[in-house]
């Protein structure tokens, strides 16, 4: 598995993930010019991983504040899931988070989505708090947030 920066050419593949594996049933709003405004914005991070060069997975991180940063979106495709690369593209934000200076990493998921509420909680992520009508106004979305450097000083006092 290769990790990289994302180009202008996966904007499309990247964009149709996001409708069909993490908005699906919601407005589309990660269209392919969103995503390639984040590709170009300086302080987001737009990551690929490729598995034989294909795209396997994305991650979207946006570091716009100075102690926080934001994981808007991430997704690996059904067939590469459950051998790491999710767990790959997250390490790899939050390693760069760190080197930025930033210690809490926050996001949001859907509410029915069980499966990335586990993988989060996996990585330490916690519930934070519920957001009612978060999703095109109807559906609720479930804040968690995620203290990297707790995770540091407990592997520095071990
Ligand atoms: C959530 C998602 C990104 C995880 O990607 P992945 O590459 O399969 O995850 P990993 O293989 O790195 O999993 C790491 C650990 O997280 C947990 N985990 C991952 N998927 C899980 C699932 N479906 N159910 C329960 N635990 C899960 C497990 O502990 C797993 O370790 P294990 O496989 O050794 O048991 C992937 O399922 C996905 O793309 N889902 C659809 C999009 C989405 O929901 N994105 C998040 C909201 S933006």
């Amino acid at each position: 598995m290769n990790i990289e920066f994302a180009r202008r050419e996966d904007a499309q593949q990247i964009a149709e993930m996001s409708r069909d594996l993490i908005e699906a049933g919601l407005d589309w709003r990660w269209r392919p010019e969103r995503i390639w405004r984040a590709i170009l914005d300086r302080e987001t991070a737009v990551i690929k991983a490729e598995v034989s060069s294909r795209l396997a997975g994305f991650a979207i991180m946006r570091f716009h504040w100075a102690e926080e940063a934001h994981l808007d979106l991430l997704a690996v495709k059904p067939l590469f899931r459950r051998s790491g690369i999710g767990a790959t593209l997250l390490s790899w934000l939050e390693s760069s988070a760190l080197t930025a200076g930033v210690s809490i990493v926050r996001l949001e998921l859907r509410e029915i989505n069980k499966q990335a509420m586990q993988f989060y909680k996996h990585r330490g992520y916690q519930t934070v708090r519920n957001i009612p009508r978060y999703y095109s106004e109807r559906e609720t979305a479930i804040a968690m947030a995620h203290d990297l450097w707790s995770d540091v000083s407990a592997r520095e006092i071990k």
